[in-house]
């Protein structure tokens, strides 16, 4: 594997997601929320310039902003706070954010500090990519999902009535903080949203941490600190080990998305927002691992151990309830970005912790898979 984790004596996490120059740290665990002093020791090393935009929202800012106010010391840090929700990773709140920086006369060796979930991290990272040709940004996840997925791996977008992330770029930060202490305020439905996709990795890369969270379903489901700091640091290197090896897609990197093409067709017939995004994954995974059960010999039992786990993590895995007709979602997957070529391309996995990426599924083995939850 090309990233590397140290283990620091207070049983801190740093890795590093390697992609020559544009490398940086992740830092998992106690990053310094409750001490202003060691998150300004940590921080500090990234801020070249004098001048930082915070990027927050509403939510978030009357939670966490003090703890990173107190730690940027006297530089110009100025704040801009969104709108919460997905529908505002929009143009127009990037246009609002152009606006403020501009007018704060933010200049080229500004640092922007993305805290908050992914809206505000796909947001703030895509302000960086264009802000002045590219400016400096990094990281401050402030749920599951994001210290687990969206902070690592550099894709930044803002959505448009036509999709979700249609507009958007590859760009890296320079560096994520991910503390803990933070997901102890996150709502239930979100934390276990962020743990489909923790599942997710065990699936597609490693056996042996689907297992560990098998074992662990009860530690993970009461957001225990030592189990939550193993599952981000493991998903971080999974997550960093495929992003080195394909940082712009180009294959590999498409085995992040095993459950996604099911899951963003529900979301797309539902109306986004009905089910949060880690949501819709969870019944997508369950129905690609069905799927590789017909396709590409994943024993049953795997199929069954998945569906249980999601289970156990208070995730949906059927889509009862929710009145969707299987043409329907073969319709609505017809239109997913994933697909090249005119080919639909699903991620299959062969075994537990081992998945690839064919073009070759044929319409029947999908008609026969959504029979079984449509
Ligand atoms: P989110 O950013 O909307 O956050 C979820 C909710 O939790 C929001 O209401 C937010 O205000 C609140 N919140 C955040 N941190 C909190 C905390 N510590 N305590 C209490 N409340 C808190 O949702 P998300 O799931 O973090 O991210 C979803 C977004 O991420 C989507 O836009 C998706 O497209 C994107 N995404 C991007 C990538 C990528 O690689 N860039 C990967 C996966 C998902
Ligand atoms: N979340 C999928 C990716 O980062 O590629």
């Amino acid at each position: 594997m090309s990233n590397t984790t140290n283990t620091t004596t207070s049983g801190n996490q740093t890795l590093t997601v390697s992609l020559g120059e544009r490398s940086y740290p992740i830092f998992v665990g106690d990053v310094g929320f409750s001490d202003p002093a060691k998150l300004a020791n940590g921080i500090a090393p990234f801020i070249k310039g004098n001048q930082v935009a915070v990027i927050t929202n509403e939510t978030i800012a009357p939670l966490y902003l003090q703890q990173i106010l107190a730690a940027l010391g006297n530089r110009q840090v100025d704040v801009f706070q969104m709108q919460d929700g997905e529908r505002y990773k929009s143009l127009d709140t990037y246009t609002q954010v152009m606006d403020f920086l501009l007018e704060k006369k933010h200049n080229r060796s500004t640092c922007l500090i993305a805290l908050g979930g992914g809206v505000v991290g796909d947001l703030c990272g895509f302000v960086a990519a264009t802000f002045q040709r590219g400016v400096d940004f990094i990281q401050v996840p402030t749920t599951l999902l994001s210290q687990v997925d969206s902070s690592v791996g550099g894709k930044t977008a803002v959505n448009h009535p036509a999709g979700k992330n249609m507009i958007g770029a590859f760009y890296q930060p320079l560096a994520v903080f991910a503390d803990i202490s933070v997901l102890t305020t996150l709502p239930d439905r979100e934390y276990a949203a962020g743990l489909a996709e923790v599942v997710k990795y065990g699936i597609i890369y490693d056996a042996d941490f689907f297992t560990w969270m098998e074992d662990n379903a009860q530690a993970l489901a009461q957001r225990d600190e030592a189990a939550l700091t193993h599952i981000i640091t493991r998903s971080c290197e999974v997550k960093a080990a495929v992003v080195s090896e394909d940082e712009r897609e180009g294959g590999r990197r498409a085995i992040l998305n095993y459950g996604h093409t099911f899951g963003h067709a529900i979301e797309k017939l539902l109306g986004y927002g009905r089910l949060l995004h880690g949501e819709a994954v969870s019944i997508g995974m369950v129905m690609a691992a069905r799927l590789s059960v017909e396709f590409s010999g994943l024993p049953l039992e795997d199929c069954q151990r998945i569906e249980k786990l999601l289970q156990q993590l208070n995730l949906p895995v059927t889509l009862e309830g929710l009145a969707l007709k299987s043409e329907d979602m073969i319709e609505a997957m017809g239109m997913d970005k994933k697909v090249v070529d005119g080919e639909l391309r699903f991620v299959v996995a062969d075994q537990m912790g081992t998945v690839r990426v064919a073009a070759d599924v044929s319409i029947v083995a999908l008609e026969k898979t959504l029979a079984e939850f449509c």
